[in-house]
């Protein structure tokens, strides 16, 4: 996928709302409807960061059905270079590129006919898509009900607890939310999953399991929800961040990495992913996430070796057809020769 295939539109900010010491949700002006998407999709964000345009994907805390200006809820984090920018100094009136939102895998398709229990477990800034989806489901789904199960270090860490509140009062009975607090020592963890779903039955045939959290948090309820046979169609799982990997083969260092498509080489320094070898943003291949979940910087292995990382955004059937996600995989062997993919 090359840069020039993608439209970002120039949109302004139109109000910057903090949500904690440490978030803040952006909403944009966008009187052209220009981005879309429903709840629970992602917008891909440019910034201008120091001279250098940097992208990251964000998913929407507003609820398109419900016809609410697109806003992404972004959290500081310490190394974050454009999360970092976004908190501190972005302002009201700014300007900023925003791409069309994409639909990634957590679309619970809201409709006014449908009638459903959905659990969903969120933890962090996670709970962004899932409060998106919530508004949406009780403003739209009036049989449906959700059971939120909300994981956060402190009270005062809990992006959009005071929505939560107020949604659960204006639609009685069809908002449940469940708090823990890691610093007391609460974890979502197996046996919260458990005592969650048992203490609150479905209510209906249909039931659905949203989860969006911190990597272990994912990997724990995914695991202990397929294990109760949870099937694939009604399990969502959202991933904002790559999981730490023990163990990985070390890089070769000093590999050529070669797009063969546009005649464009690099050389990868020690630890360098194979879009940084290609130049990261100089490179001809899009990117945006750089975290293997968002799937636009991908391309086809055609010699050498990578280990790949986590390429969350990959299917089996694409990983073992040879495609590799470049910002997460690192070269292995002294040449790599990759072709980029179509859209
Ligand atoms: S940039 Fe998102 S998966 Fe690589």
């Amino acid at each position: 996928m090359s840069p020039e295939t993608r439209t970002a539109h120039p949109l302004y900010i139109a109000r910057i709302r903090p949500v904690t010491v440490d978030a803040v949700t952006i909403t944009f002006d966008d009187p052209d409807r220009v981005i879309g998407g429903s709840a629970g999709w992602y917008v891909i964000v440019r910034v201008m960061v120091e001279g250098e345009e940097h992208r990251r994907a964000f998913s929407l805390s507003s609820t398109p059905e419900l016809a609410q200006p697109p806003a992404i809820t972004v959290k500081r984090h310490p190394g974050g270079l454009v999360s970092r920018h976004l908190v501190e100094r972005a302002r009201e009136g700014d300007v900023v590129e925003v791409e069309p939102a994409v639909a990634g895998g957590f679309d619970v398709g809201i409709s006014t006919g449908r009638r459903r229990t959905l659990y969903a477990f969120a933890a962090g800034s996670g709970i962004a898509p899932v409060v998106s989806i919530i508004r949406g489901v009780l403003a739209l789904e009036e049989g449906s009900v959700v059971h939120l199960l909300y994981g956060n270090r402190t009270s005062g860490d809990s992006i959009f607890a005071g929505e939560l509140a107020t949604l659960a009062s204006d639609h009685p009975g069809r908002l449940r939310v469940s708090r823990l607090f890691s610093g007391r020592g609460e974890r979502i963890d197996h046996r919260a999953v458990d005592r969650f779903l048992t203490s609150r039955p479905p209510t209906t045939a249909d039931v659905w399991y949203l989860v969006c959290g911190p990597p272990g948090m994912n990997r724990t309820v995914e695991a202990r929800l397929r294990s109760l046979g949870t099937p694939d169609d009604r399990l969502l799982v959202e991933r904002y961040q790559p999981p730490h990997r023990d163990g990985a083969p070390t890089p070769y260092d000093g590999a050529l990495v070669r797009l063969e498509d546009h005649d464009h080489e690099g050389t990868a320094a020690a630890g360098d992913v194979l879009l940084d070898a290609l130049g990261g943003p100089s490179s001809p291949l899009y990117y945006a996430c750089r975290s293997g979940v968002c799937g636009t910087c991908r391309a086809l292995l055609v010699t050498g070796d990578v280990d790949p990382g986590v390429p969350f955004a990959l299917s089996e059937a694409e990983q073992g057809a040879g495609v590799v996600l470049t910002c997460v995989a690192r070269p292995l062997s002294a040449e790599v020769v990759l072709r980029s993919l179509p859209d």
